[in-house]
């Protein structure tokens, strides 16, 4: 397997100046763009004629590909809807970091493709960081094959408390109610119910939920295996929700991730990462079953929008 393949540049053709020919352009070469997206897990499209919110929409709905809707997602990020498929990335305050993760990996259903739209750059900072979580699990194989046979027993369980309202202070504050798309207390436990997730009622009406165990490698259709969970993002991101200091995440037998565990699987990571900065209009979409992606911090008087749009 190359490591030198990631993130491959699709420049802007002399023709593609108007959102129609953007996605005529799509609609003929959309079987290369998959496969280029197959074998670098990651393509960035610059200077499209693409400009709003809506003209995004229409990029993305160039492929034809399922929408995934946040509404209907378990996805635990406060985001704002601009069109029907496309809503911003996360309402985390600008200092907050994301860490790697494969999106939504921590709930039974994720999306394959994760299309990024910059509609405008921060001043510095917020860079999308990108790595290959199958070079990852490579990696993390050939260092320690014991740790990964129990990643691939086992698998892993994610403790999280969803607020009662949407808190808006952290990556993961969407509340109970927009999560589990219901509205009363006796509805959201028949829900966890059916999930196969255990949960308890804390202090203010909010939720402390576990998870049932999920995969936290994934086959990949040539045959690699990703790194594909939230282990980084959760465990050094999300945080420790309850009076009793129970880790986001754990191995799906209840057994502790120790933090030299996380530790090496973080510094293998952060070798495979790639860090560019955004500039206004580029596009980029991700395989998001071969590649994690985070959010960097960022500052300056300039607002970052970066907007997503989710399908499968
Ligand atoms: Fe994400």
């Amino acid at each position: 397997m190359t490591r030198k393949t990631f993130l491959h540049e699709v420049r802007r053709d002399k023709d593609l100046i108007t959102p129609g020919s953007t996605q005529n352009w799509i609609e003929k070469n959309k079987i290369s763009i998959e496969s280029q997206l197959e074998e670098h897990g990651a393509i960035l499209f610059s200077d499209l004629p693409v400009k709003s919110a809506e003209d995004f929409d229409h990029f993305v709905s160039a492929f034809q590909y399922d929408t995934f809707t946040y509404e209907e997602s378990l996805s635990n990020a406060v985001r704002i809807n601009k069109t029907d498929k496309v809503f911003t990335a996360n309402e985390a305050p600008k200092e907050v970091e994301i860490f790697l993760h494969h999106e939504m990996a921590q709930t039974p259903i994720y999306p394959k493709y994760i299309f990024f739209f910059c509609k405008s750059a921060s001043l510095h900072g917020g860079e999308t960081p990108l790595c290959r979580s199958d070079h990852l699990y490579a990696e993390l194989l050939n260092e320690d094959p014991n740790l990964i046979m129990k990643f691939e027993e086992n698998g892993v369980i994610y403790n999280s408390v969803m607020s009662n309202g949407d808190e808006m202070v952290s990556g993961q504050g969407r509340s109970w109610q927009k999560t589990l798309g219901i509205k009363s207390k006796q509805e959201a436990e028949i829900r966890l119910n059916d999930l196969g997730y255990t949960w308890n009622w804390i202090e203010g009406d909010n939720l402390f939920v576990t998870t049932k165990p999920f995969a936290a490698i994934k086959e990949l259709e040539d045959g690699n295996k990703s790194f594909f969970n939230q282990v980084l993002a959760a465990s050094l991101g999300w945080k420790k929700n309850s009076k009793e200091d129970i880790s986001p995440v754990k191995f799906g037998n209840g057994e502790e991730i120790s933090e030299s565990i996380i530790q090496i699987i973080s510094e293998l990571a952060k070798s495979l990462t790639l860090l560019r900065q955004w500039e206004d209009k580029d596009i980029l979409l991700i395989d998001n079953y071969r590649v994690m992606h985070g959010r960097k911090p960022f500052s300056g008087e300039k607002n970052r929008e970066v907007l997503v749009s989710l399908t499968t």
